[in-house]
């Protein structure tokens, strides 16, 4: 008992003199990146400014009824003004890294079919080279959903194969002018939920729907998901083979993709909901991650598509293996429960279109985790285990990083939002599960927080707030929430704990 009394003072003892007694930064290697991230349309606003072109974005946004609560990204965080203030804030928090997108729209305003805007190159340059002084590394992203309405007018952009010249256009006058100093290579942001989005549910530009499962009362065509996200993928490639070719040798980076990869679980522990779990992350991940790495698209979806599935032509194939991936990015934020509706018959309407299963985050009166102001986002950590783990098997351990996670809150006065205990919690209980991933030998080499900023949340404009730093978007003051004070702490961190 005496041996049980000096176990419980040790214990008290700990608790006393540790704030954070889940997760350390020493838990990860030595080299283990941490940053944050953002992209072009959610902060720059700045929108007419330098020579810019409207994005589809721009165009989108401002159509009555299809942002929330009304808004635009016109002004957004204003950093295309603000950006070295910006830099500075991550400056201060001590990050390694900061993961941001290129507006194709500011780069090349008229895409292949005009200049390429000086002002736009000037802007980017003015951002890596703060970001290199600081010692923090810039982790680009060249397509995060936006693009030139020029594109979307002219052909329809991923719908037609003439999309690949324009992309890999645009990739190369970006590895041109950045490749010297930026060695990782987003090539697509979350191409998953741009194609369900854009294509499937009507609800991103180019607002198509695929009839029966969009929220519209006519369906495009239902092959249309398959075919924009065909070109999609053959953009990927050609973007790999000119940086394989031209500049990976010279300047030594990685090129990846980033996927959005929640985490499943199927909602009865049935071979069917099991079943219908593969089936998700089939047609969810490895549709675009596949061709990638294999060079076509998983077996689980042509079982189920056949001929509906486009196919790669030899040299396409060719072109898809030549480029393999050098790294997986992963946005993680949530769990949710499988339910198949192949075999058994769903009263909701389907989740992933053709997978046939429907997604949801409550089961007999619970959630899977706690709710956050994000419909669909629960707070679940165990599920970084299982999409590292996953994306680890299937792709024999690619180079991974954790290109996203994050933790939403509503919208809200400053003095109700700046003590987010709830997110410092969120982002310790999840780095703890990838730590331990991690030491199981998964190659996870970063982890980035969405966001360094409050921004432009897409459908639900400022309704929904991700930052470590709170903006008045009225002010465009930024001020330092609780999280970024314990990210700092985090981050300075040496490594003797380990
Ligand atoms: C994923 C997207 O990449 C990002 O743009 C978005 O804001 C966050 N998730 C939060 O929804």
């Amino acid at each position: 008992s005496i041996l049980l009394r000096l176990l419980l003072i040790h214990g008290l003892f700990l608790r006393l003199t540790s704030s954070r007694t889940t997760v350390h930064r020493g838990q990860f290697p030595p080299s283990f990146l941490f940053g944050t991230a953002t992209s072009s349309f959610q902060i720059e606003g700045g929108y007419l400014q330098g020579n810019k072109s409207l994005s589809n974005w721009d165009v989108f946004s401002h159509m009555p009824g299809k942002i929330e609560d009304g808004s635009n990204a016109d002004v957004a965080d204003d950093h295309y003004n603000l950006f070295l203030e910006d830099i500075q804030l991550m400056h201060s928090l001590g990050v390694d890294a900061y993961r941001f997108s290129i507006a194709w729209s500011r780069v090349l305003p008229q895409g292949r079919f005009g200049e390429v805007n000086s002002e736009g190159i000037e802007f980017y340059n003015n951002i890596i080279d703060a970001l290199l002084v600081r010692d923090i590394k810039p982790f680009v992203t060249l397509n995060h959903y936006d693009l030139p309405q020029l594109l979307e007018d002219r052909y329809g952009s991923w719908l037609s194969s003439e999309i690949q010249l324009d992309f890999g256009y645009f990739a190369q006058v970006c590895f041109e002018a950045f490749g010297d100093r930026v060695t990782y290579w987003s090539i697509f942001n979350e191409p998953n939920v741009l194609i369900y989005h854009g294509y499937l549910l009507g609800t991103y530009p180019p607002g198509r729907c695929s009839y029966p499962f969009g929220n519209c009362s006519y369906g495009d065509s239902a092959l249309e998901p398959y075919i924009a996200t065909h070109n999609l993928v053959l953009s990927h490639a050609t973007a790999a083979e000119i940086y394989r070719k031209y500049y990976q040798e010279k300047q030594g980076g990685m090129i990846g993709i980033v996927i959005s990869a929640p985490w499943f679980e199927p909602y009865d522990d049935s071979p069917a909901d099991r079943l219908a779990v593969q089936r998700s992350l089939a047609f969810y991940i490895a549709w675009f991650v596949d061709p990638l790495v294999y060079g076509d698209y998983p077996p689980e979806m042509r079982q189920v598509l056949g001929s509906r599935l486009p196919t790669y032509s030899a040299e396409e194939r060719k072109k898809l293996l030549e480029g393999k991936l050098d790294f997986i990015g992963v946005n993680h934020y949530t769990t949710l429960y499988v339910k198949d509706c192949m075999f058994s018959s769903c009263a909701s309407p389907y989740s992933l279109g053709d997978a046939f299963v429907y997604l949801t985050g409550e089961k007999d009166g619970a959630y899977i985790g706690e709710r956050t102001a994000m419909p669909l986002f629960f707070v679940v950590p165990r599920g970084m285990e299982g999409i590292v783990t996953y994306v680890k098997e299937r792709y024999n351990n690619t180079p991974m990083f954790i290109t996203e996670n994050g933790y939403a809150q509503p919208a809200g006065a400053i003095k109700d939002s700046l003590n987010d205990t709830k997110r410092i919690e969120y982002h310790e209980n999840y780095l703890a599960v990838l730590s331990e991933v991690v030491r199981k030998g998964a190659d996870v080499r970063g982890y980035f927080i969405w966001s360094l900023l409050d921004n432009f949340e897409w459908l639900y404009g400022y309704l929904i707030r991700f930052g470590l730093h709170y903006v008045d978007f009225q002010t465009l003051k930024r001020t330092p929430k609780w999280s970024a004070t314990w990210y700092t702490e985090f981050l300075s961190e040496d490594n003797k704990i380990r």
